[in-house]
């Protein structure tokens, strides 16, 4: 193999999001100006007469989108190179005759088997070397030559049939990149991570030095002798790891960005997008990812046991928001009730699928859409919810569908309007790929539980966020949150140094600024490029014995982790009075100028880590008092009007306080008892009022 001339580290570290997200050529679908309302519609599943039924009712429940055709390759290129459209155009006119529009989906995410047949060198391999499978669903190799080209073909042939379509309103690609295929280790793969290797680091000296290979004697003399980081004896070089899944990110995107520049040949000026799982999907880097689609667009399901879901619910849709930049987002897939493939798939209580609905809109989805509209009958996901029930048009599910048809068209107005935030909260798929490889200093060191306690307590007080990547600029928001962010580049340290010096108010909670790109320990150690903003310095790390917990002064404890701490300018806030850590700081505040830098050495249990929050909100000057129990609240501001949208999540009424029952209740959903709003349970309010 030969070697590309080294870059400059800048040119090569192309692995970084741009200094502000979103997509770089933003486009909505193409038609009316509603907040989208629809689903994936699977028509080839049924029979002719029964696709006038489906067209008859998304007429009645006000559908105006559907996804087609996402699994459907093998029905339109039934042998290779041979095309059947038949059924497709049948259903694309029926549709636009109803003036229901599309959102055509190129079926790759569904490889015939004669794909399967064709390239058996193309099959995905796991890390443990086992060969996948046909009869399933997911994709051949993404490095595979064969698949790609296949993908091409097909993708052609749709975009050049349909270009011209009055139905036709967007595009959607694949289908939820990342699952169920992301790494894979089959030989093509391999050949393309090398490729990606030598663009990245120039010679195979400079990969050395990168991963550390001295150690256990791992040195390569050629691009050759490197491989995926397949099973070993045991621990493999994390940084290989690193590496390997940045590779896995960037090769799928690749696959979606060639079949969109074929579509755009065809389609110029029609949104092209694909469907994210924002934050359930860990091998996708949505940072990159979000500047090559038109608009963003997520899947999300509720993890129908956590009875704390809808606040992960709320997360989801503020990473979504975030990964498009703050413009509107479209909810490509929810359910209207229960799903088919969690353990104990709980059904959703009457109103559950309009709050939930509502919520997402509430954080700026301006599509909101359904897996699938008709229930399938046969098939993995025959026990799956739909618009459309098994039970018919007669059924409780039916009937909330066409409802929130009609609150939909109610709340027309909230379209573009945006969902402002003062408070940054820092996500990096980086960061944590290599955070949740093996030996840590703890199991418990986990981005994603500190985001979600982070992000519980800001929610708890009404206040909105926006995610950010430690290297976006920063500089809006009154308050940055990094949760356990475990690697932070040198120059990302820098940043949120000047952040603070500038004025800002940053909250670090422990596990961060650990490592660099390569995973190595910053130089200097803990937290490497935070210590100076913190004014402290980590000398040992010490993690907690499995539910071991420590007492704070403050009468509070912390669990999971604390560090030897070394104050070099912060002041202690809180401290361990006894157990592992007793005598350590658990929280520090470092004043410099008007800014200030907190450090959280420990989880702070929910009432203590309230109380920090609350403190933290009045040094940075945002208003958050604690909200009624199980009341979410958020606003969409637009030119003229601002929208409050209020959830109640608990089961009994709440009396709304003040400063959030003022406006119109445009679904007439509150009680009114004087001057006393009462918030009924289960309901979903938008107070609209004038900016
Ligand atoms: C994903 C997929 C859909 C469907 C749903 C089921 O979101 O994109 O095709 O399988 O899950 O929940």
């Amino acid at each position: 193999m030969t070697t590309t001339t080294p870059s400059t580290p800048e040119q090569r570290d192309d692995h970084r999001p741009s200094v502000h997200p979103g997509p770089s050529t933003p486009r909505w679908p193409r038609g009316a100006r509603t907040i989208r309302y629809g689903g994936d519609y699977n028509p080839e599943q049924w029979p002719e007469a029964v696709w006038r039924e489906d067209v008859a009712l998304m007429r009645d429940a006000g559908v105006d989108l559907v996804s087609l055709g996402i699994f459907s390759w093998v029905l339109l290129e039934p042998r290779p190179g041979q095309y059947d459209f038949r059924g497709m155009d049948a259903v694309m006119d029926l549709l636009g005759d109803a003036g229901v529009d599309v959102d055509l989906g190129t079926p790759t995410a569904a490889p015939p088997a004669w794909l399967w047949d064709r390239y058996p060198d193309e099959h995905p391999v796991t890390r443990d070397g086992v060969v996948l499978g046909r009869g399933s669903r997911g994709l051949l190799s993404p490095s595979g030559p064969g698949y790609r080209a296949a993908a091409a073909a097909v993708t052609e042939q749709l975009a050049a049939r349909y270009a011209g379509h009055p139905a036709l309103a967007m595009w959607h690609v694949h289908n939820e990149y990342g699952a169920p295929i992301s790494e894979s280790y089959d030989v093509h793969s391999v050949r393309a991570f090398r490729a990606w290797l030598a663009e990245r680091y120039g010679s195979v000296e400079a990969l050395n030095a990168a991963w550390g290979t001295t150690f256990w004697g791992q040195r390569y003399a050629d691009w050759a002798e490197v491989d995926a980081p397949r099973t070993a004896a045991t621990t493999v070089n994390q940084a290989q790891r690193l590496d390997f899944a940045r590779f896995t990110s960037d090769a799928l995107l690749a696959c979606y960005t060639a079949e969109r520049d074929v579509i755009r040949q065809y389609t110029p000026d029609l949104a092209v997008t694909t469907n994210f799982m924002a934050t359930n999907c860990p091998s996708l880097d949505y940072w990159k990812w979000a500047r090559e689609v038109d608009v963003v667009a997520n899947d999300h399901y509720l993890a129908a046991e956590r009875t704390d879901n809808h606040v992960l619910l709320s997360m989801d849709a503020d990473l979504t928001r975030s990964l498009a930049g703050g413009r509107p987002w479209m909810l490509m897939e929810h359910s209207t009730s229960a799903v088919n493939w969690q353990p104990r798939n709980l059904a959703k209580r009457p109103g559950e699928l309009g709050r939930n609905s509502l919520a997402h809109l509430g954080r700026g989805a301006d599509a909101v859409m359904f897996f699938q509209f008709r229930a399938s009958r046969t098939g993995a996901e025959k026990f799956h919810s739909a618009m459309l029930p098994h039970a018919g048009a007669d059924s409780r599910v039916w009937r909330e569908v066409v409802g929130l048809g009609a609150d939909l068209g109610r709340l027309a107005e909230v379209r573009d309007s945006r969902v402002p935030a003062r408070v940054a909260v820092l996500w990096d798929w980086e960061s944590s790929w290599a955070q949740d490889l093996e030996w840590r200093p703890s199991v418990d060191l986990r981005h994603r539980e500190r985001t979600e306690a982070w992000y519980a307590a800001l929610w708890r007080r009404g206040v909105t966020i926006d995610f950010r990547h430690p290297s976006h600029d920063l500089s809006a928001y009154d308050l940055v949150v990094a949760p356990a962010s475990y690697l932070l580049r040198a120059q990302d340290g820098a940043a949120l140094t000047r952040y603070v010096d500038g004025g800002g108010h940053l909250v670090v909670s422990f596990g961060s600024g650990l490592v660099d790109e390569h995973d190595a320990v910053h130089p200097g150690g803990f937290p490497g490029p935070l210590a100076d903003v913190l004014g402290l310095r980590v000398e040992e790390f010490l993690p907690f014995r499995d539910g071991e917990t420590g007492t704070l002064a403050s009468g509070g404890t912390g669990r999971f982790w604390a560090d030897d701490v070394v104050l070099e300018g912060a002041v202690p806030v809180d401290v361990f009075v006894d157990g592992r850590a007793a005598g350590q700081p658990a929280v520090t505040r470092n004043d410099r100028g008007t800014g200030s830098a907190w450090y959280v050495s420990t989880a702070l249990d929910d009432g203590t880590l309230d109380a920090f929050v609350g403190d933290v909100l009045v040094a940075a000057g945002i208003a958050g008092d604690l909200l009624p129990e199980g009341v979410e609240t958020v606003e969409r501001v637009g030119e003229d009007t601002r929208w409050r949208f209020l959830f109640n999540h608990g089961d009994g009424a709440v009396e709304l306080p003040d400063g959030l029952a003022a406006g119109t209740d445009v679904l007439g959903v509150l009680d009114d008892h004087g001057d006393v709003r009462v918030l009924p349970p289960g309901a979903a309010a938008v107070l609209a009022s004038e900016v």
